[in-house]
């Protein structure tokens, strides 16, 4: 089933609302976080309602998020711990000892992979992950053709997804060539997935991975196999699915 909200704002709202939940958590909590997009507003929500809240030290929580581009340095403004820190930790005072990203410039890319997926385990698996999907279907960065049991890997891009994120960037020559990604296994192995998909530009990825088999060239068909996944669009992202499987959030609140 796919849960469909009218608009992105009010996806956002109710995504924000669960991750504040998490993150003010009594118990050690481990979340998986996402960039691009669709999570902007998401954030913003989560900063408002966490202001509003009052003061938070966020004692038992650790983030790790999805994916970083390699050759890109936390300063650079398009790298995604640059994005994390301006779209959310900064403004939460999120201390860097609880936010790990893959580091996109260090020396040793193979044993930050390692290190990586390993640091997640060590601390009993994620609790959440927050995922959004590439046009083609990748999560994180796990282009189409990743391996089902891949741990945090260095990736080649695929033009597809070259193209897609080179709006962010001044010139496409710029645009990364290869990323750091938690891999399909680490993410299979969060206890629970919230899959965020908006705008009219993916409905047809929608429209794809409704109708994909379990199949390593729509990466995010994995997802049909985890018990705890919530697929979550907006109503454009929707506008190609069959009407029977979707849930309309407002009918489900009411
Ligand atoms: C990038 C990220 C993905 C993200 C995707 C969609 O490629 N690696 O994790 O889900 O973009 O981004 P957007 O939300 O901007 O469409």
């Amino acid at each position: 089933m796919y849960l469909v909200f009218p608009t992105h704002a009010e996806l956002a709202r109710y995504t924000s609302q669960k991750l504040k939940t998490l993150m003010l958590s009594a118990v050690p909590t481990t979340v998986g976080l996402a960039t691009g997009s669709t999570m902007e507003p998401v954030y913003a929500n989560l900063i408002q309602s966490l202001q509003s809240a009052g003061s938070q030290d966020f004692k038992q929580l650790v983030s790790f998020n999805l994916d970083e581009y390699v050759g890109l340095n936390r300063q650079h403004p398009q790298s995604y711990r640059y994005y994390m820190q301006q779209h959310l930790f900064d403004h939460i005072g999120l201390p860097d000892e609880q936010t790990f990203l893959p580091d996109g410039s260090c020396t040793d890319i193979d044993e930050q992979c390692a290190w990586y997926s390993q640091a997640i385990q060590q601390r009993g698996g994620l609790d959440f992950q927050l995922l959004g999907i590439g046009t083609n279907g990748h999560i994180g960065f796990n282009e189409p053709g990743t391996p089902f049991d891949s741990r945090t890997h260095v990736v080649e891009l695929s033009e597809q997804t070259r193209i897609d994120n080179g709006r962010f960037f001044d010139d496409f020559a710029e645009v990364p060539t290869h990323a750091i990604t938690l891999g399909i296994a680490d993410i299979m192995e969060a206890k629970e997935v919230w899959l965020l998909i908006t705008g009219e530009h993916k409905a047809q990825t929608v429209l794809n991975y409704h109708r994909s088999a379990v199949d390593e060239n729509m990466p995010a068909s994995v997802l049909k196999r985890h018990p705890n996944t919530h697929i979550l669009l907006d109503q454009a992202a929707a506008s190609l699915l069959p009407a029977e499987v979707q849930t309309h959030y407002r009918t489900q609140a009411a």
